[in-house]
């Protein structure tokens, strides 16, 4: 432990977590004006570094989370403009935003099934996917395993490289005057029953008026943070290969493949650059990120099952990193009921595709104190506790 030295830092918004929603809500609140910093070790790091960057609001539709889709669709929307954006505030940085579009595909009668059961969700949110033969998605996609038996084909779930889309975000922030403290927040500080900055690891004090907490699945462990406000997220491990097609590049994907095979979800993302992303496992371990034997074998096997041909490609790289699962797999976004204190984790599966969104609803929060109308379902008060009438 450290003693908190004083210090000159004051800011108007103290982002802890410098990750790609940390660093998107930073870059958007120094765009309003605000002064804005960071709090991260690495910044650009998290869980982008190991996520393959699918933007799947239709295809990664699920029941219960109705409310979630929209989100992600408004989010979907906003990429291809928020690409260009980015790009030109980062010096030019290509964040590999690619409409390929996805085919989801089923390999027996029973994903078939699953399929059928996931476009009739689909049809009943609006949305209207195509439903292909096998012999259809093949002629699509013809390194698809002959046996396939039919997919959908969802034209507007595109792709983005996260990694890139970090490293833009990160010079994006510093062209926009955020200002970066690279090491990790011990505690949060809290003065006259509000959020009031952060003690680093080193000790060194920063103050703010506002402090967004978005810090991926370290969220819930920032020491200082009221229980009562204390975001419930938990790591969810993913772990995720990475192939590299030789070049000259063969025809391989032409866009993200993806299935689910003996009860898993498995997903090919196909870059421009010859890079194939293989993913992913979802294991609830807690904060074991140790790439295993189990789950290599498990991807590559359900992945040559859907495309024979990966056997031949290099495999370049294995990771696994932790999702920031929530307890309705959607985010917490937006002013807590500790005065000060803002949350913007939580984003599961979609934190990619949920970038832009997320970002402009956290700087209009922090400019205006209100949150955009489509995020309002995402206050991260759904998960207070009740408090009791008492009668008088
Ligand atoms: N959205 C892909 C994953 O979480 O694995």
């Amino acid at each position: 432990m450290h003693s908190a030295r004083s210090s000159s830092h004051g800011s108007d918004v103290l982002v802890i977590g410098g990750g790609i929603i940390g660093l998107v809500t930073a870059w958007r609140a120094a765009q309003r004006g605000l002064r804005t910093a960071v709090v991260d070790p690495g910044p650009g790091g998290g869980a982008a570094q190991v996520a393959a960057g699918m933007l799947a609001a239709v295809t990664e539709l699920h029941y219960g989370e109705q409310t979630l889709l929209g989100l992600n669709l408004a989010s979907a929307e906003r990429y291809p403009a928020f690409a260009a954006e980015l790009e030109a505030a980062s010096d030019g940085q290509d964040i590999g935003y690619r409409a390929c579009g996805t085919l989801a595909v089923a390999l027996d009668a029973d994903d078939r099934s699953h399929l059928r059961e996931l476009h009739a969700l689909q049809r009943r949110c609006g949305l209207d996917p195509e439903w292909l033969t096998g012999r259809e998605c093949r002629r699509l996609e013809p390194m698809l395993a002959p046996g396939v038996r039919g997919g959908l084909r969802v034209d507007g779930d595109h792709q983005v490289d996260p990694r890139r889309l970090a490293k833009a975000l990160v010079t994006a922030c510093e062209r926009a005057g955020v200002a970066f403290h690279r090491a990790w927040a011990e505690r949060l500080t809290l003065a006259r029953d509000r959020a009031a900055g952060a003690v680093l690891a080193d000790g060194t004090a920063l103050s703010a008026d506002q402090v967004v907490l978005a810090a991926g699945s370290l969220s819930g462990r920032l020491a200082g943070v009221p229980a009562d406000v204390l975001p419930p997220v938990r790591p969810v491990k993913g772990q995720v290969l990475r192939l590299t097609v030789p070049r000259p590049y063969a025809p391989f994907l032409s866009r993200t493949v993806r299935a689910v095979v003996r009860g898993g979800p498995l997903y090919l993302v196909p870059r421009e650059n010859g890079e194939l992303v293989v993913g992913a496992t979802s294991e609830e371990l807690g904060w074991d990120t140790t790439v295993t034997a189990g789950g290599v074998y498990e991807l590559l096997r359900d992945a040559h099952e859907l495309v024979p041909g990966i056997t031949e490609l290099p495999l370049t790289e294995t990771r696994a990193g932790l999702r920031p699962g929530s307890p309705d797999n959607a985010p917490m976004l937006g002013p807590t009921a500790l005065p000060g204190l803002h949350l913007a984790t939580g984003h599961y599966r979609n934190g990619v595709l949920l970038t832009p969104v997320t970002g402009d609803a956290m700087a209009a929060v922090l400019a205006t104190g209100e949150l955009p109308h489509e995020a309002l379902p995402f206050t991260p008060r759904r998960f207070s506790p009740v408090v009791q009438e008492q009668p008088v």
